[in-house]
């Protein structure tokens, strides 16, 4: 046997996701119904628009050298220009009056690499940073591996409760914890993983708060934007971002992923600029650019209208999918007391709560139903860190309407019906939740 290998601090607090099981059960189990993964629908892939673009930029010599060369690490300029014209548009203001210009815009490999990288640039063990309970479990990962220590807020149905952000920040300035606190992450619109949105009047206040707490140090706001483009009701909100006019307190994160094509790992963000510097440092040291070809892809995309008519289409699509879960849901469950969920106004996930009788994480009773049912979910526990004592709620899951068609899902969700006959575990430490749910 040879000796141990001499992990560093940091590898050894890293876990595999809780969640890659459920992906390899996916995948071994014939037949199975997903609705734990959070892929996006594949039959509407802009094929033909890429395939064109790819052409167009490889048929001139020109383009072609521009595009298989490596870039710079801050990404193609062109794209950053389209993109920080993209976020102002939506948000009805001009760069300039937002102190924002293409300067400071960064392009990663996804999202998750920003979500890293400001890790990095961040943290150090014993920091705290706030989250939304539930919240995004891929970003609990980066955390662990950075020691942080995660602090939650309450969601109800209109996302974070500010009040008890406020009376968290209250609590931690009069312990001097305040000194630890760097950062607070939201998935404001449609979020992973409880389909909820932040609503507006709330996105003005979490700028005002962190101005207020932050006086020693600037407490800064990562708003994690993944979904804004896919709505399906609704106007679009303003993004937090917008109530951040001198561009010194929030991060703006969003992705191509989910509304073009998650094989093109193309993330950007908008960062305050004494930040961006830091983060370009480390970047550096990482990859010193991400792919300039799907840059390039993706700049095109958006010049000649491809990107715009594909989002539109998604809408439809996803639209679809969602109102197929949700009255799969309503069929089968409405009867069943102490079951609810959320109604996603966009996005990608529903979530469900079952009674305390049904405990849903990965060793229960109902999890191995579903399985010989042949259907998944994504066990809710996983999106939760335990609260000041010890507690987390136990009987919630993650449902995704992305990858199945709209058979597939009303199905699945039957399955899941039958599935709790024969259920009746006695629920430990089950903290309920009230008010966010609305099904
Ligand atoms: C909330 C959220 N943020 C970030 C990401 C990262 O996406 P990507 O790295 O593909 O841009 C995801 C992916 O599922 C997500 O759900």
């Amino acid at each position: 046997m040879p000796a141990p290998l001499p992990l560093s601090q940091q590898a050894l607090r890293t876990a595999d996701s809780p969640i890659s099981y459920f992906i390899q059960k996916a995948i071994e189990t014939k037949g199975l119904i997903s609705l734990a993964a959070g892929l996006v629908d594949e039959s509407s892939f802009p094929t033909a628009d890429i395939a064109a673009v790819v052409a167009a930029i490889l048929g001139d010599p020109e383009s072609a050298r521009m595009a298989l060369q490596y870039g710079s690490t801050q990404g193609y300029p062109k794209l950053r220009e389209q993109i920080v014209n993209m976020v102002c548009d939506a948000d009805g203001v001009r760069p300039a009056d937002a102190n924002l210009s293409a300067q400071d815009v960064i392009l990663t490999t996804g999202s998750q690499q920003l979500l890293y990288l400001l890790g990095e640039a961040l943290f150090d063990p014993g920091d705290i940073v706030i989250c939304e309970a539930p919240s995004y479990f891929v970003y609990h990962g980066v955390l662990q591996t950075r020691g942080v220590r995660t602090l939650s807020v309450p969601m109800d149905a209109g996302g974070m409760d500010v009040d008890a952000l406020e009376a968290l920040l209250i609590k931690l300035e009069a312990s001097g914890e305040i000194a630890k606190l760097k950062l607070i992450y939201t998935v404001d619109y449609y979020q992973n993983p409880t389909g909820l949105t932040l609503a507006e009047e709330r996105r003005p206040r979490l700028v005002e708060l962190v101005k207020r707490f932050g006086k020693r140090h600037r407490i800064l706001i990562l708003e994690d934007a993944a979904y804004r483009e896919l709505r399906y009701d609704g106007r679009d909100l303003p993004s937090i971002k917008k109530f951040d006019p001198t561009n010194q307190y929030v991060i703006y994160t969003s992705t191509f992923s989910k509304p073009c094509a998650p094989g093109l790992k193309t993330g950007y963000a908008l960062l305050p600029r004494d930040l961006l510097g830091v983060v370009l440092n480390l970047k550096g040291n990482h990859d010193f650019g991400s792919s300039n070809l799907a840059q390039h892809i993706i700049s095109r995309l958006l010049a000649n209208g491809a990107y715009s008519r594909h989002v539109e289409t998604l809408r439809g699509v996803y639209r679809t999918k969602r109102d197929a879960m949700l009255a799969a849901l309503t069929e089968e469950f409405a009867d069943m007391p102490g079951v609810t969920w959320t109604v996603p106004a966009g996005g990608l996930y529903v979530w469900a709560t079952f009674p305390d009788s049904i405990p849903t994480g990965p060793d229960s009773t109902f999890v191995k139903r579903c399985l010989e049912e042949g259907v998944l979910y994504v066990p809710g526990e996983f999106g939760h860190v335990v609260d000041e004592f010890g507690r987390k709620p136990l009987t919630e899951t993650r449902l995704s309407f992305g990858v199945s068609c709209p058979e597939q899902l009303a199905e699945g969700i039957r399955r899941m019906r039958r599935a709790c006959d024969g259920v009746k575990e006695p629920a430990k430490r089950v903290e309920k939740r009230v008010g966010v749910l609305v099904g």
